[in-house]
């Protein structure tokens, strides 16, 4: 088993007739690490998940998982990986507990292991107290925690997530984030390798590393420290009244590339080494404008900023 990248994928494509869903993918995940395909719908977040899993067939590329060729030992493949689908279903007339018994069972645990494994995995999820429930009377966060004991279940070192957090609230989101971070540090064991797809750039700060996925490909890729200073320098926070105005001056200027509302205030992204001149003059036409100032500030990019950016490049 190649330990040092439980995940290598070499140059993916998948087409389904004339649409390339997936069209030159290549990733590297380590144990401990968490890489996220960060893209909107249609971007091919599920169908590249898809394949790492061997659910569907690549027209070419390969896929190493734990270090078997997914071509050639699917199943020794499959056997070290946990997978979380998008839209995954559980069976809601069982009880918490007879759901993680199937999908052990799947995964081919003996009785003497599933039980004491299933306990421990409730624990972990925080849903020991509730596993004589149904599981179609489960909250729908509670729901998602269910679906990922089930991929736990047999304590697979790679783990694939596929928009586990979409249309769960806030809190949940939070929970579900703290479970896959202490996955990555399991005491004195190796990290579990995670790959998580999300459109939420909030999740994507999260991750070690990220792929902005469009069209089935890779636009940018890299660290989130490293994304976002490409854009060092050039974001500009704005605040006052009213926005509109505000923002219809800022986009006027020769200088201002993109001028967008974040909540309460404007984004604007600067060209390259006009930062000073903008913010000397911006106040003048703001004022002249009608227009009142609070507050005009250059801030660091996030990767909102990154990805406005990124959207536009390719429109
Ligand atoms: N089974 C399929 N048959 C035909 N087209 C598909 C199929 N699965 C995905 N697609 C198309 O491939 C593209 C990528 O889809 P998908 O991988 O589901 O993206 P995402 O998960 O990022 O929303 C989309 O244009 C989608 O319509
Ligand atoms: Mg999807």
């Amino acid at each position: 088993m190649d330990t040092n990248w439980p995940i290598r994928v070499s140059d993916l494509h998948k087409s389904f007739g004339a649409i390339h869903a997936v069209d030159g993918i290549s990733l590297r995940v380590a144990a401990g690490e968490i890489f996220g395909l960060v893209g909107s719908d249609g971007a091919g977040k599920t169908t590249t998940l898809r394949l790492l899993v061997g659910a569907l067939w690549p027209d070419a590329g390969e896929i190493a998982i734990a270090g078997y060729d997914m071509s050639r030992q699917a199943e020794q493949a499959r056997a070290h990986l946990g997978y979380l689908s998008q839209r995954f279903s559980l069976y809601e007339d069982l009880t918490v507990l007879e759901n993680i018994r199937f999908f052990a069972e799947v995964r081919g645990l003996s009785t003497g292991e599933w039980l004491p494994r299933s306990m421990e995995i409730l624990d972990f999820v925080g849903l020991a107290e509730f596993k004589d429930r149904r599981a179609g009377q489960l909250s729908g966060g509670m729901k998602q925690k269910l679906g990922l004991a089930t991929a736990l279940v047999h304590r697979p070192r790679i783990l694939l997530l596929d928009e586990p957090t979409t249309g769960v609230d806030p809190v949940t989101r939070q929970d579900f984030w703290q479970l896959i971070i202490r996955l990555l540090n399991p005491d004195a064991e190796d990290g579990v390798a995670v790959v998580i797809s999300t459109p939420y750039m909030d999740e994507a700060a999260r991750c070690n590393r990220i792929g902005f996925m469009r069209a089935g490909r890779f636009l940018l890729e890299g660290p989130p420290s490293a994304l976002c200073a490409t854009l060092e320098g050039r974001i500009l926070e704005l605040r006052g009244q009213p926005l509109r105005l505000l923002r219809r001056i800022a986009g006027q200027d020769e200088d201002v590339e993109d001028a967008r509302a974040f909540g309460d205030r404007l984004h604007l992204r600067v060209r390259e080494k006009r930062m000073k001149a903008v913010l000397r003059r911006l106040p003048r036409r703001i004022r002249a404008g009608g227009g009142s100032l609070d507050d005009l500030r250059q801030v660091p990019p996030t990767l909102e900023d990154v990805f406005i950016d990124l959207s536009e490049d390719v429109l």
